[in-house]
């Protein structure tokens, strides 16, 4: 043997062979209490836990970020103190795709970092694309549901997604933004990430802004076609992945600046869009971006599902400094992302190392399945036995933004400009260009074509022309001619 390490039994008890079964003569039965076969196949039959529900097929790695500039005028958290470098986990996903689909499936991406800051961990879970489908959490599983499978036949349908859509207006800028150029990454280093949400942020005197993160990628934005990216699907399925492992691998290491829009805090109330729907940007002109760092990628997991199938980003983990807006969506999340880890992973998922912050923990949460970390007395508080106290000056109280009224079940209020349409038409006439409109009604054209019946066509094209009456029109007559064709 050219090394000298030995085979063990999980208990750490050298094995005999790690060919042969125990058996009585070399062609008789094999027994039972041969307990390194039994473990080798109970352990086996236990590798896969269940996959995330949305953004199953993903990897990442870790790296650091760094604070360039100095922000604490507006926050105080310690991670964007001036200076300040941060070890971070960084996740890539697809949404709708199970854990072994292509990465090159139209979709957007997951942008998922965690920070593990000396005030505990933060997760900013983002996604590649500025604005969401949807704008109340009530509709989320609906809308994931309509992206996946079908009861019947288990098979993706695009006319489930186009009913889904054209029945919710609100998803038009989205649309638009998936079904154009940057519907498809030419690889992760490749595209920029974005909170989506707008998150408020609290300086060291207590005056609240409202923020928008935007991380754009140094590599510059780089995407691909329909066309590339099938022919991907087909000979790569894990081109994405690879591409992330094999340049970190050879020392190229990708890097993303983080930029901020700040909003003053009493402009929410009269700014011309509700600057807490998910569905609008708020345009550059109106909030330029400000600079704060740089986020780095240099080093690869060493086991995928220690390191990042078990990585568990909630968008609730905030550092004091940084908190939630009214934005409906982003207080669904606040539920959802523990609860999910809590069932997929088990209880203690915070004691999985990936997970662990790196900083002092004195929860007093205690026990429960996989608990690996030893608890101490006092188990409870208030306690005059020396354990641990609440600290507000350390932990402000962040849920400053005022709520009045009777409960209702109801959308936002309008603000002045707020439409569905206006943001996508934009998108469409002023940063599109004449290719990329073609490439547009191409890529909806494929989309409407494959499996779309009546009369969800027809409502997608009215879709279309509520956006943009020539787009729609060009759509429609594409869609029309290659079915005639058919
Ligand atoms: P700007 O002209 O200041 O910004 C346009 C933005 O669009 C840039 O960030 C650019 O990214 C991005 N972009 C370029 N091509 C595409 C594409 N094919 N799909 C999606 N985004 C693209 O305009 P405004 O801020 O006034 O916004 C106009 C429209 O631009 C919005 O309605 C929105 O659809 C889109 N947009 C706006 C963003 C924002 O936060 N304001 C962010 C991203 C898109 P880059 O700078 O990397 O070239
Ligand atoms: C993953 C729920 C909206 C980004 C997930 C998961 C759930 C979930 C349950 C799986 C978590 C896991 O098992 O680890 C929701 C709900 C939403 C919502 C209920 C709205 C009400 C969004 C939005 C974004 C987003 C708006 C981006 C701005 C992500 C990302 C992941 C994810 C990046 C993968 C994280 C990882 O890499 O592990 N979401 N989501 N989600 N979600 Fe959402």
């Amino acid at each position: 043997m050219s090394n000298d390490k030995f085979t063990t039994t999980d208990a750490g008890i050298p094995v005999n062979s790690d060919e042969h079964s125990l058996t009585i003569g070399p062609d008789g039965p094999i027994v039972m209490h041969d307990h390194q076969l039994v473990e080798q196949m109970a352990a086996f039959n236990r590798e896969r836990i269940p996959e995330r529900q949305p953004h199953a097929k993903g990897s990442g790695a870790f790296g650091h970020f760094e604070v360039t500039e100095d922000v604490s005028a507006y926050t105080k958290a310690a991670v964007f103190q001036p200076g300040t470098k941060t070890d971070v986990l960084m996740r890539f996903s697809t949404v709708a795709g199970e854990r072994g689909s292509p990465d090159t499936w139209r979709d957007p991406r997951g942008f998922a970092v965690k920070f593990y800051t000396s005030e505990g961990n933060y997760d900013m879970v983002g996604n590649n694309t500025p604005v969401f489908f949807i704008r109340d959490p009530m509709k989320f599983q609906h809308f994931i549901r309509s992206q996946k499978r079908r009861a019947d036949n288990n098979m993706r349908d695009h006319d489930m997604q186009w009913d889904f859509w054209t029945l919710s207006p609100e998803s038009a800028h989205q649309v638009t933004w998936l079904m154009g150029d940057r519907g498809i990454p030419h690889t992760w280093r490749h595209m920029n990430g974005y909170s989506s949400h707008t998150y408020m942020w609290v300086n060291a005197a207590g005056e609240k802004f409202w923020v928008k993160y935007h991380f754009k990628s140094d590599q510059g934005v780089e995407c691909i076609t329909q066309e590339q990216a099938d022919k991907l699907a087909g000979m790569d399925g894990d081109y994405h992945t690879r591409d992330l492992f094999s340049a970190i691998e050879k020392g190229d290491h990708p890097s993303w600046t983080l930029h901020m829009q700040i909003m003053p805090f009493k402009d929410a109330e009269t700014y011309r869009f509700n600057p807490f729907d998910l569905t609008k940007v708020w345009p550059h002109d109106d909030y330029p971006l400000i600079k704060v760092g740089k986020l780095t990628l240099n080093r690869n997991p060493t086991d995928h599902h220690t390191e990042i199938e078990q990585a568990a980003f909630e968008p609730n983990n905030m550092p004091p400094g940084i908190g939630v807006s009214p934005d409906k969506m982003l207080l669904g999340r606040m539920f959802a992302y523990a609860d999910a880890h809590r069932a997929r992973l088990g209880v203690n998922y915070k004691q999985i190392p990936v997970n662990k912050p790196q900083c002092p923990v004195h929860s007093y949460t205690k026990d429960g399945a996989m608990r690996t970390e030893n608890v101490s007395d006092p188990v409870y508080a208030p306690n005059s036995k020396g354990g641990a106290h609440a600290d507000p000056e350390r932990a402000p109280n962040m849920e400053t933004f005022g709520a009045e009224g009777n409960m209702v079940r109801a959308a936002y209020t309008q603000h002045r400009d707020d439409d569905d349409y206006v943001q996508p038409r934009a998108l469409i006439n002023e940063v599109m260009d004449e290719p990329a409109r073609e490439r547009l009604v191409n890529n909806v054209t494929g989309h409407l074509c494959d499996g779309v019946s009546e009369p969800v066509l027809k409502r997608a094209f009215e879709y279309w022309k509520n956006i943009d009456q020539t787009i729609g029109e060009r759509i429609e007559k594409s869609v029309r001619d290659q079915l005639k064709e058919a």
